[in-house]
């Protein structure tokens, strides 16, 4: 293998950017040429193909986002649309492929792989932590942190005024980020799609808390809940109670943002070489992960047809130490 290309799809995680210039320096340490694609799948099918050096990654371990962008493509779901991809990828003379996103990054490079039998290393760049394959996926630990930073704020205002905040966080259909944020920011309840705890629930728990003398309280949703959204929960909450004083927080988008921190970029840095030389090694079609902090290698397919089961030890340590 000579020539290698490296690009990010999907949602953009904090750690991408360390990931790109792990992947770039590796290569160019195996005395491979590198490419980068622009916007994904969309980019490699427009040809928006370009050679990186060791300069065009200076600079980037510590910033957000993605130098070399990032979407989510629509044609790249059509035959004629990876056709196009791959006759891009041959007139550079592009042999294999570092593919840094998530679920749906990874269900396109398998794909890809199985028509066109280019070999695809994947790196696990998302928030979500969705990944079966690794332990952690790359950007997961910034959120988590970002999330946890806006969670103390809105605990000094929710506790100066006795309220209650219901603050929804992202994860897709994973609790992952909702769990840590609920442990580290001392919530007093939490909601993830994986367990099955009612809006009755959470009135019963306020007002218990209320019974124990709590004046204010902080409950984390996690996005696409069977509840609802933190908003609709909230609504319903205050039409069964009166006492209560009610406000909601839609954290969004920040928790995609910011310079990575120390974990995620070590992780994205591990990753981006383990990419690198599994190609090398004739690793084909698998997503380089790390468990119990050793590399492995996990097949595509099943890196996105498992499911990474949120850990029960974290829903037990909430539930006790919420009281
Ligand atoms: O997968 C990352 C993620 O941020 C999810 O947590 C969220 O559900 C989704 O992407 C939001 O996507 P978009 O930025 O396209 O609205």
């Amino acid at each position: 293998m000579k020539k290698i290309a490296v690009f990010t799809s999907g949602g953009d995680a904090p750690g991408m950017n360390a990931c790109i210039r792990s992947v770039v320096r590796s290569a160019l340490h195996m005395g491979l040429d590198v490419y980068g694609i622009k916007y994904g799948y969309d980019g490699m099918i427009r040809g928006e193909i370009f050679k990186m050096d060791s300069f065009s990654v200076s600079m980037i371990v510590q910033t957000g986002g993605t130098i070399l962008k990032s979407a989510r493509s629509e044609e790249f779901r059509t035959k004629q649309g990876r056709q196009k991809a791959f006759e891009n990828l041959q007139e550079h003379g592009i042999e294999g492929l570092v593919a840094i996103g998530g679920d749906g990054t990874f269900t396109g490079a398998n794909i890809f792989y199985e028509q066109y039998g280019i070999p695809v290393v994947g790196c696990p760049g998302t928030i979500d932590n969705d990944l079966y394959g690794s332990d952690y996926t790359i950007g997961f630990d910034t959120a988590v942190n970002t999330a946890l930073s806006a969670i103390d704020k809105i605990r000094d205002t929710a506790a100066s005024h006795d309220r209650v905040f219901f603050i929804e966080v992202m994860g897709r259909h994973s609790g992952y980020i909702a769990i840590q944020c609920a442990i580290g920011g001392g919530a007093e309840e939490v909601m993830v799609p994986e367990t099955s705890t009612t809006v009755e629930d959470v009135i019963d728990k306020l007002n218990q808390d209320r019974q124990n003398k709590k004046t204010s309280s902080i409950v984390v949703v996690a996005e696409n809940g069977d509840q609802g959204s933190a908003q609709e929960i909230a609504d319903k909450v205050k039409s069964h109670t009166k006492n209560l004083d009610i406000k909601v927080t839609n954290l969004g988008h920040i928790q995609r943002g910011g310079g990575p921190t120390a974990f995620d970029r070590t992780l994205a840095s591990r990753l981006g070489l383990a990419a690198v030389e599994g190609l090398v090694n004739g690793e084909k079609n698998v997503m380089a992960g790390a468990i119990d902090n050793k590399i492995t290698y996990t097949n595509l397919k099943l890196a996105i047809s498992k499911s990474k089961p949120l850990n029960q030890e974290l829903v037990r340590l909430t539930d006790i130490l919420s009281k």
